[in-house]
């Protein structure tokens, strides 16, 4: 416990320091130019300007990214949703589902790896597996860049962005990830409270938990503390590093295990963003659970015992830990999950 506590501490610095960033976040989406992109972090070969941000913007929701032109990024991570879909599975082109619950799209440009079992490393690397991939878009790369190449404005973009006017799947790539790496969600419930109370003299954390969460009864709160641990909260409440939270007790070679062959990496899946977590049901990797309702099921009386669980989620015997709790608690519990919805984010993104 004595971690969590230091980690929500340092959660709170870390939010005071970004705090000044989330205005020039939803500007930033909105095509201003004159902000700062510097602020976003991004690798050296591929430095944010606004003309590739602008590129990359608008090749995300063309469907000339994909075999029949039917599909767009935007297809499966819907903004209206926080870049996520509302199916279970999404739909590719080829009619067929792919296997796996589109992720919801926030604050990329801080996160180590990429896809639910973390297998990409690299951002600019994801954007081109769901163009190609039969399942998804389907796309003819060479047909793909006649089209691209055809349209006037997407060159003098390119012109701009990147030097060059012909473009070829590179710049696709790099366009589109300088304009994932701005969607930043920074101003939920949870960081308002934050900032609201940063200042409050409390006994300890626990008691300025409770005050930005007045609803949640002790136990809840210290339960919060059990979640965060996990769902880190220096910025992201998630999306840092890759756990077994116990969702299956057996898990067929999934997950980490794909890429690393090591057997304590079964069912070890990236610990997923709890921004905006109430626009993006269904949920975990393969949407299993329709509601939040269901989700805070799952963590009071479902975790199985996998031989690769958590020690977060064990209870002191080292079986699956039971919250026990009470149906007022578990509404309570909901309530805490949707302090995460940051209002400003969903509406700068709907257009
Ligand atoms: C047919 C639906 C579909 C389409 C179209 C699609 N995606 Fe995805 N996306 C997914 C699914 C499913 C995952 C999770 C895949 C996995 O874990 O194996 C995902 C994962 C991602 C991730 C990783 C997010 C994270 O937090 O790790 C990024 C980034 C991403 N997609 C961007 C894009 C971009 C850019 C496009 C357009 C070029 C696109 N996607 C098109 C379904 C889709
Ligand atoms: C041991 C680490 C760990 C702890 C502790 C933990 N989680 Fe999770 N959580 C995960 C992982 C890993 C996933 C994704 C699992 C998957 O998809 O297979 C997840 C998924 C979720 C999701 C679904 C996210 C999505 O986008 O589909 C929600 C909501 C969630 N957790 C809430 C909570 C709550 C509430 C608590 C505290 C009661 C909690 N978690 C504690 C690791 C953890």
């Amino acid at each position: 416990m004595k971690k969590n506590i230091a980690l929500f501490g340092f959660a709170i610095a870390v939010m005071v320091l970004f705090g000044a960033a989330n205005g020039f976040a939803v500007r930033l989406f909105r095509g201003d130019k004159t902000i700062n992109l510097s602020q976003i972090p991004s690798p050296v070969f591929n430095k944010m300007t606004p003309a590739g941000v602008l590129l990359g913007k608008q090749l995300f929701s063309d469907t000339r990214l994909s075999g029949n032109n039917s599909l767009s990024c935007k297809s499966c991570h819907r903004p209206e949703f926080a870049f996520s879909d509302t199916a279970r599975f999404s739909l590719g082109v080829s009619s067929k589902h792919v296997g796996r619950n589109a992720m919801s799209l926030s604050n990329l440009a801080w996160q180590p790896f990429y896809m639910w079992d973390g297998r990409v490393q690299q951002l600019e690397e994801v954007i081109i597996l769901p163009i190609t991939n039969p399942d998804e878009m389907a796309a003819d790369t060479a047909e793909v860049l006649l089209n691209m190449n055809a349209d006037n404005h997407y060159r003098k973009l390119s012109k701009e962005a990147f030097q060059t006017d012909t473009l070829y799947f590179r710049h696709i790539a790099y366009a589109i990830s300088q304009y994932l790496r701005t969607l930043v969600s920074a101003n939920t419930e949870m960081e308002q409270q934050i900032a609201a109370f940063k200042d409050s003299k409390t006994p300890d954390n626990a008691a300025l938990v409770k005050k930005m969460m007045p609803f949640a009864s002790d136990k809840v709160v210290a339960i919060t503390f059990t979640c965060l641990a996990c769902h880190t909260h220096d910025l992201m409440f998630g999306g840092l590093i890759m756990k077994n939270n116990g969702i299956d007790s057996v898990s067929n070679n999934q997950g980490l295990i794909v890429s690393t062959k090591d057997p304590n990496d079964e069912g070890v899946f990236k610990v997923p963003t709890l921004k905006n977590i109430a626009f993006t049901a269904p949920y975990m990797h393969d949407g299993r659970f329709k509601t939040l309702e269901e989700v805070v099921e799952h963590y009071d009386s479902g975790i199985q015992a996998h031989p690769n669980l958590s020690q977060e989620l064990k209870d002191t015997s080292g079986g699956p830990l039971r919250l026990n709790l009470s149906q007022k608690e578990k509404k309570q519990m909901v309530r805490f999950l949707e302090m995460f919805t940051d209002t400003a984010f969903i509406s700068a993104n709907k257009e």
